[in-house]
């Protein structure tokens, strides 16, 4: 059989490889991270994802509707993990809706059943790239911040492209903030952390605040470990923090 534009072989293209009229370069192979659910975990997801997480879509979310309530501060995790410590968080801001976003299901499992189990009302979950779910799910200026902890560092040299703390990233976080919306970005890397050294400044919307800032209005989340944070930790390394707010 002859391959075709139809051939199951040939991948889709994503719609942000069109002309999405934000100027951001993709990030690298981004997939989805598949994994086996437990039994428990596949009835938690069909009895409660439906209510709770939705997947990656052309499709504004409508954070008000979905939370059942309005005029509280919006605030996006992105690569939450098992989402460990925004479970942990969450109640100690429970005016503020927190939605957390990442691409390997187990974890999002593990998150949804502590939220459930919790009781926890201000979590909702996506399951995609964040950056593809801050273009295509979110409005200009609709945020009153994003959080990146401990992203993947990528090491090698050759997938430095991928680190998902970069020029075209920065600025798509930027026309999704409000005017005073925060970033919180923090890293356990070395490498990565001298990587960010350098972009601090980079985009022009983004005033750097350092670390601390103690008049942060959102500077609940630190107050739980993550969970890398942990095995970072241990590990003897240095923790490093990166507040921006947007102009
Ligand atoms: C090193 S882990 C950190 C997890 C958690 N924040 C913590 O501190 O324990 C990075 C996480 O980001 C997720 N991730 C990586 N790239 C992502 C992206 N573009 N969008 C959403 N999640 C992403 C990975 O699947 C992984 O779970």
């Amino acid at each position: 059989m002859t391959s075709t534009d139809n051939s199951p072989t040939r991948r889709r293209p994503l719609q942000s490889e069109f002309d999405t009229g934000l100027d951001y370069p993709r990030l690298g192979a981004v997939s989805f991270r598949r994994g086996t659910l437990t039994d428990n975990q596949e009835k938690m997801w069909q009895d409660n994802w439906p209510r709770l997480g939705r997947e990656l879509a052309d499709e504004i979310i409508d954070v008000d509707a979905w939370f059942g309530r309005s005029g509280h501060p919006t605030i996006l995790e992105i690569g939450s993990g098992t989402g460990t410590s925004t479970a942990a968080m969450a109640p100690k801001e429970a005016d503020t809706n927190i939605i957390a976003v990442e691409l390997y299901k187990p974890g999002l499992a593990k998150l949804l059943g502590a939220t459930v189990r919790g009781e926890i009302d201000n979590i909702r979950m996506v399951r995609g790239d964040g950056v593809e779910v801050l273009n295509r799910m979110f409005p200009a200026a609709s945020l009153d911040g994003v959080r990146i902890f401990f992203p993947d560092p990528w090491p090698k040299a050759r997938h430095h492209k991928r680190r998902i703390i970069q020029s075209g990233p920065l600025n798509l976080i930027a026309s999704r903030l409000k005017p005073g919306g925060v970033l919180h970005v923090a890293t356990d890397h070395a490498d990565y952390a001298e990587w960010i050294d350098e972009l601090v400044d980079v985009e022009p919307a983004l005033e750097f605040m350092g670390w601390p800032w103690e008049d942060c209005p959102q500077l609940t989340d630190r107050q739980v470990i993550t969970k890398f944070e942990g095995k970072g930790l241990e590990k003897d390394h240095i923790i490093r923090e990166y507040l921006w707010r947007r102009r």
